[in-house]
This record gives structure tokens, sequence and C-alpha cells, in this order.
């Protein structure tokens, strides 16, 4: 399904240098890497700041906590995503809703999200979901007018951009909040766990160092209640030297998704991955909707082929994507040779 070692191989004498850089400075802790890999992100992103942390699931609960939230109060979701996106709703006090998805892109449904708001309403969530960006600017039409926070679950979906109002706006830019993962499956991925916030509210960021840093941005003086959650120098050794391929990755696996694309045509009991119009997709996941998935499965195993079902348990609705979704291997450095086989596979399941 992925080939790790084959991106190794790549970027091996670009990585390890710099991890010996830290190594033999011995700044393990919120050294200079971090705060330029910050900088980096935050500029990706069109953000003011970006603030590390140790993983996803961090950079998605520390600004829920840094709303607050009361019993009772909710965070509309959606149920076609992983555990974490609710689960840290959860951890922060809050109670998550959940919306179902727009049936092609798999992404929340903003009439959805807008028949679900209360006077409970304290955030939206929606989660940029296989490397396509949500319809950020109905979202932000909703929560806007009502003072209701849009957190962006970014985790699958760096660098991606989406056109609104004829300009091409990033995943971060919009949102109160963003949070992406490192995790080492992502696009850009660190070689253990890793997270970063990006935000362009100033305070908020202030905020957002405390909450990562037990609660205080001096050392010893602790202004309210955070926790560990710091960004390790060595990840973001290993990320610096990496976010320079991120880009021609991207377009990688864009090239690979129209390859499969385009071969899937004449089958049709697969349906290839939509990409709204207004998105340019980084292709986290190629994910199919296919006829008798399971079977699919099965026979894909038995050839030896990587895939995967992601999700197959909605977190609550979205029963249909859970049924025929499926996901193929789209890791940049596959080759032709490996994509024919892919789809040799799967037209010799449904001949
Ligand atoms: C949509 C989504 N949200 C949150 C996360 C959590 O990220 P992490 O595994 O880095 O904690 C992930 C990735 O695993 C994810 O795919």
């Amino acid at each position: 399904m992925l080939d790790l070692v084959a991106q190794f191989a790549t970027i091996k004498d670009e990585v390890l240098p710099a991890m010996m850089q830290v190594i033999e400075t011995q700044q393990f802790i919120m050294g200079s890497s971090v705060p330029q890999l910050e900088a980096e992100i935050a500029r990706l992103s069109h953000a003011r700041h970006g603030i590390g942390c140790a993983s996803g699931t961090d950079a998605l609960l520390l600004p829920l906590k840094a709303l607050n939230l009361q019993p009772g109060d909710e965070v509309v979701t959606t149920p076609f995503t992983f555990f974490a996106t609710a689960g840290t709703i959860h951890n922060a006090g809050g109670t998550p809703v959940f919306v179902d998805i727009q049936p092609d892109t798999f992404n929340i449904d903003p009439a959805a999200v807008k028949r679900a708001i209360t006077p409970r309403t304290r955030a939206i969530m929606p989660v940029h979901l296989y490397g396509q960006m949500a319809d950020m600017l109905e979202l932000m039409a909703i929560g806007r007018p009502l003072g209701v926070k849009v957190i962006e679950d970014a985790a699958q979906a760096i660098g991606a951009r989406r056109k609104m109002d004829g300009e091409w706006r990033a995943a971060g830019e919009l949102g109160w909040v963003t949070g992406y993962s490192f995790f080492p499956s992502k696009n850009l991925g660190a070689w253990g766990d890793a997270g970063m916030m990006v935000t362009s509210d100033d305070a908020t960021a202030d905020r957002l160092k405390k909450l990562r840093l037990h609660g205080g941005a001096k050392q010893y003086h602790h202004d309210e209640v955070g926790t560990n959650s710091r960004l390790d120098t060595l990840q973001a050794a290993v990320l610096l030297a990496k976010l320079p391929h991120l880009a021609p990755w991207s377009a990688k696996r864009r090239e690979h998704a129209a390859y499969y694309t385009r071969a899937f045509a004449d089958i049709p009991q697969v349906k290839p991955p939509v990409v709204d119009p207004a998105n340019e997709h980084i292709f986290h996941q190629y994910t199919l909707r296919a006829e008798r998935r399971d079977g699919l499965q099965a026979h894909l195993k038995k050839e030896g082929i990587g895939h995967a079902v992601y999700y197959p348990i909605p977190l609550h609705q979205a029963e249909h994507a859970s049924r025929e979704a499926i996901s193929l291997p789209i890791y940049p450095e596959l080759t032709r040779t490996q994509l024919d086989r892919v789809i040799d596979a799967i037209r010799g399941f449904y001949r």
C-alpha cells in the first residue's frame, strides 16, 4: 500500500545529515529546526503562525481545549474520518455532532452542517478527507456570523488548495485553527509521531503555545493547566529536509491518480474518486467506490496488491461510503508496471 523504504532511498542523503546536526548540538527539545519548520508550514498554509506539537491528534485537541468547552457544548463534524477527529472533541469536553457527507467527495456536507447548528454549537470541524479540501467558503459563511469557530482537520491535506471566489486558498488559511499530522504515512511524514497547528489569530497562537507546554510560555510559570505536546527537534529536522519534496511528490500522486482514473473508465463497477473542480487534490489516498467491495478486497489480497478500507466503520451515518470505499496504492515512487498490476487485478475481478 505504501513503500516508505523506496522513499527513504531517494532522500537518505538529505535527511541523515539534518538529523546528525541536531544530534551534534544535542538540542533535542525546541531546537532551531522547530521554529524553522513552524515558519515554513505557516507560509505553506497562508497563515501567520505555526505551532508544532506532538501529533495530529494533539493538533486538534489543543485548539478544542482553547475553546474551554462546557458539558453539552457541541462540535459539528463528519462521521467518515479517522477516530481522532471525534475522539478529540470528546476529550476536550465537548459532544461530537455528526452530519452526513457529500456522496461524491466524501467531505462534510455544508447544508447538513447548517441544519445541525444549535445554540450549543461552539465549532465546526471539517476534515479535508483523502487530500481534497471541504467547502471552506460555505463552512466559514455558516460559522462566522454565529461566532462558531471552524477547526480544519487537515491531517491528510497538507499543501491542498481550493479556488474560492477566483483565488487559490490553502488548507489552513481560512479556519480559526488547522491541525496537521506528520504521521509517517502522510504526504509529509516524520520518522515518528509529530503534528502542527496553524492559525492567523495572534492571541490564539499564544494560547496554543502555552497549552502545548504545561500552560506557560515562560519556564516554571504556569498560567493554566496544559500538557507536554512539543514537536521533537529530530522530527522537525526530518520534516524540514523532506519539505522541498512535498510539492513534486503530490504532483506525482496526481499523475498516478489520473492514470488510474483513465484506466478505470471502462469498468462500470468502480467509481474513481471525484475531484471537486474547485480543488487541487493532493491524493493522500486514491479511493474508489467499488461494487462488491469486500470481494474485490479478497481478490486484491490474493493477488498480493496493497489496499485498505478507510474507514470500515463510520463513526455514525455515512454507511454507504463505509461499504463501498477502497483505497489503492498511490505513493509517489510507484512505477507504471506497479500501477498496471493494480489496474489488471481490478479488471480481472470484474471480468
Ligand atoms: C483525518 C485525521 N485526523 C486526525 C489524525 C490524527 O493524526 P495523528 O495520527 O498524527 O495523531 C489522522 C491521522 O492519523 C487523520 O487521518
